[in-house]
């Protein structure tokens, strides 16, 4: 790989004056301009400045799970290629087509199950990328001008739901038991919606039930509309991170910078031409040392982000090789599975669904309504406001855990603790009937049971 890349690489050799060579790669720039001209004459490397700050690069400070995020979507982008080609969005020949992959196509269970794990593996890093976000107040503006990170969480926060629903999309298309109960569960949570419920469920899935129109709708929803979003809305993600000056670490470095103060020496006077008695006003000029704070893009954040990537895609490519896709029988709307589970993500929904059905004398207030409408809608609308919210001073961001935002931190954690509480519980202790079960315990045989 190195020897591909350094083939491409203007580095090996002179460049004749005037010649347009192709800067693919500069893995050892001889100069700062060398390192500053393979980053505005390389299409790929666009988003990176010539500079970037030591600290914002740091593993431990982002622990890079932006760029893992978009690795594994850009796995998810190749993996789904060949997956084009060979499924079948049919209610009659999707199912077969699905079983064709794995038993019948060469390298097909591979590929289906990169595709997978790299769709629950970016569920999971984004969320992470949220929180670390979170946790260092990186929504926050600093020193520099027509700074907008409170966009960028907005443009986040935005990218969250497509990527869950890009993910829920793709929960169907196997059109197998699990498939069709799991979106059965999810999309019955928007008919909790008042009044326009119903209507939206039925835009959802293209009609009452789940069939032949609810699978095209998922289908092209999740390969063209869907990733056409995720994809635009991650560029301008990038772009804005530029034109904020970087991260949120790369300010704080500037507004933290310690001043060196130095004394000028005292060559002159101001005692009225030494006539007037006392001693000169002491002078104490205040200057900015700038330490080497700053290193070449190129290599230096280009190395790191293509280790990021390599990294994701390995683990991803061997975890595959050892973990199996599920895949039950044909999807059957008259056998309905026992318990029937929402996908894992939406697992804290359905708990607190079927645990706050509350009954105030004639009236019923539905389970549904508070765990599918109320609470998601009002925790997503409080995370889009949130860096407005947050009144914390700019030097409370950029690093984890400022003592400024301990409370709101900690409020954040205790929110991030139920919902996993929840989740853990939907998926391991609830059995038939959504009883609960301790994760030792036995199911007891009833109809459905899966
Ligand atoms: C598809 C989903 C997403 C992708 C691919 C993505 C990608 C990235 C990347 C590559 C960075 C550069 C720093 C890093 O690697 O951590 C970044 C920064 C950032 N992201 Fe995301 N992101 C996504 C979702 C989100 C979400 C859900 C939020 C929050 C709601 C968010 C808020 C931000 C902010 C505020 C920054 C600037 C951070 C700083 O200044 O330290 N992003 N994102």
């Amino acid at each position: 790989m190195l020897n591909i890349l350094k083939k491409f690489s203007t580095s090996n050799g002179p460049e004749a004056p005037g010649a347009r060579v192709l800067k693919f790669w500069s893995l050892r720039p001889r100069s700062d301009r060398e390192a500053g001209d393979a980053v505005t004459s390389n299409f790929l490397l666009h988003w990176f400045p010539a500079k970037v700050s030591k600290a914002s690069m740091a593993w431990r400070y982002s622990f890079w799970l932006g760029t893992i995020t978009a690795a594994l979507f850009l796995l998810l982008t190749l993996s789904g290629l060949p997956l084009l080609l060979l499924y079948v969005p049919s209610v009659e020949r999707a199912y077969q087509s699905v079983k064709d992959l794995e038993y019948v196509i060469t390298f097909g269970r591979w590929i289906r199950a990169v595709h997978r794990i790299a769709a629950h593996a970016m569920v999971i890093a984004v969320v992470l990328h949220l929180a670390r976000v979170f946790f260092t107040g990186a929504y926050k503006n600093g020193v520099g001008r027509n700074q907008h990170r409170e966009w960028n969480w907005v443009i986040g926060v935005a990218l969250l739901l497509l990527t869950l629903f890009l993910s829920f999309t793709g929960y169907l298309l196997p059109w197998d038991q699990l498939a069709f109960w799991a979106v059965t569960v999810g999309t019955n949570i928007a008919s909790a919606i008042p009044m326009i419920g119903p209507k939206v469920r039925e835009l959802l899935i293209g009609g009452r039930t789940i069939e032949q129109a609810t699978l095209i709708r998922f289908y092209v929803l999740h390969i063209v509309f869907l990733p056409g979003a995720v994809a635009a809305l991650f560029a301008y993600h990038m772009w804005r991170v530029r034109k904020d000056g970087g991260l949120a670490r790369a300010d704080r470095e500037e507004t933290a910078g310690v001043p060196m103060l130095t004394t000028p020496s005292a060559t002159k006077t101001y005692t009225l031409l030494g006539v007037a008695r006392g001693t000169a006003p002491a002078v104490t000029a205040r200057t900015l040392q700038a330490p080497n704070t700053t290193v070449n893009a190129v290599p230096d954040l280009a190395r790191r982000a293509v280790i990021a990537t390599l990294a994701t895609i390995a683990v991803v490519s061997i975890l595959s090789v050892f973990i199996r896709s599920p895949l039950e029988e044909p999807a059957n709307a008259l056998v309905t599975p026992n318990p029937a589970k929402a996908p894992w993500y939406f697992l804290w929904l359905q708990e607190i669904v079927t645990d706050t059905t509350i009954h105030l004398g004639r009236f019923t207030i539905n389970g549904a309504f508070i765990g599918g409408v109320v609470l998601p809608g009002l925790l997503i609308g409080l995370m889009t406001v949130w860096p407005w919210l947050d009144k914390s001073p700019s030097l409370a961001a950029g690093v984890w855990f400022a003592r400024e935002r301990r409370t709101q931190n900690l409020v954040f954690i205790l929110v991030m603790v139920a919902i996993l509480a929840l989740t853990f519980i939907g998926m391991v202790m609830r059995g038939p009937y959504w009883q609960f079960y301790w994760p030792w315990q036995v199911w007891p045989d009833v109809p459905g049971r899966i």
